[in-house]
């Protein structure tokens, strides 16, 4: 993509707008000299899209990092897999803007991103899918859609980063369950909103610089992962993904946080479920 390339105008609302907020906050933090995540792509894409991104969110230093600091989990957990699995198959559910696969791409793994028509749409547009990566426009609940997709034969890596609290509960333990047993073997990465913010949401209170988050039926306290478990007897591991890296006065309270009990159990998360092999 280049400077030249004309701007493309983007009207998204409700879910498929947060893929907008969350490009930005990561163009945000990959903008700064000392970022905590290196995205080129993610910047060249807010430079490109025709859209108020700053009268809308809002700037803050602060979230813009600690949004950094959750993908920098998801990149952990992918590019951990690519090293075991150099040809293996990373899913991205509800993949939005994200840039992950310029950031950890090995050259031999396949992609393929489920999202809504809207969303795979403008994905389209943005970021034209090389030839190891394939877009699907499909509901990521459904699983007949898109599981027969997936090339199993060298391990496979699903990723729900920043979906499910977007959600109905019975949908997301059906998603869990349904990859559990789909993918023998496989592991899924997901984050979550702890229930005092899905609450926030729900009577829209959960307002930052004006923009109202989209409510979130589904949340997770973090002391509560291992009840995913619950979801299917094929899930058979759960682990957390701690943020690491931060910066300034986040390089402190983030550990401090995470050490706390009390308040590490009421924090977002980032998990791991690894999956039975048949
Ligand atoms: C907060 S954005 C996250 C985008 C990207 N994963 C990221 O972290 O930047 C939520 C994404 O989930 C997608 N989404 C919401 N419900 C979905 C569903 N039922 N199936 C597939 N995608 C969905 C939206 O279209 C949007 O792209």
């Amino acid at each position: 993509m280049t400077s030249d390339e004309p701007s493309v105008s983007v009207e998204l609302d409700a879910v498929p707008e947060t893929a907008l907020w969350t490009l930005y906050q990561r163009a945000a933090e990959a903008r700064r000299p000392d970022a905590v995540l290196h995205d080129p792509k993610a910047v060249e894409l807010v430079d490109r899209i025709d859209y108020p991104f700053a009268e809308r969110f809002g700037t803050s230093a602060g979230q813009a990092q600690l949004q950094a600091l959750r993908v920098g989990c998801f990149d952990r957990e992918v590019a951990d897999f690519l090293a075991r699995e150099p040809r293996g198959t990373v899913v991205c559910l509800g993949e939005g803007l994200e840039t992950q696969y310029w950031r950890v791409d090995n050259g031999r793994a396949q992609w393929l991103t489920v999202d809504l028509p809207e969303s795979v749409g403008l994905r389209e547009r943005l970021l034209p899918p090389g030839p190891r990566q394939r877009y699907l426009a499909a509901d990521a609940t459904d699983l007949a859609s898109w599981a027969d997709l997936v090339d199993r034969e060298h391990g496979v890596l699903i990723t729900c980063q920043g979906l499910l609290m977007y959600l109905q509960p019975a949908r997301v333990r059906a998603l869990l369950a349904g990859c559990a047993e789909h993918f023998p073997g496989g592991s899924l990465v997901l984050d979550a909103v702890p229930h005092w913010f899905g609450r926030l949401t729900r009577k829209g209170k959960a307002v930052s610089h004006g923009y109202h988050a989209p409510p979130m039926p589904w949340a997770m306290d973090a002391g509560d992962r291992e009840l995913l478990r619950s979801a299917s007897p094929a899930i058979v591991g759960v682990r957390e993904v701690r943020p690491t890296g931060a910066r300034g006065p986040l390089a402190g309270l983030v550990p401090l946080a995470l050490n706390l009990s009390p308040l590490a159990a009421r924090l977002p998360s980032v998990a791991v479920l690894d999956f039975a092999e048949r």
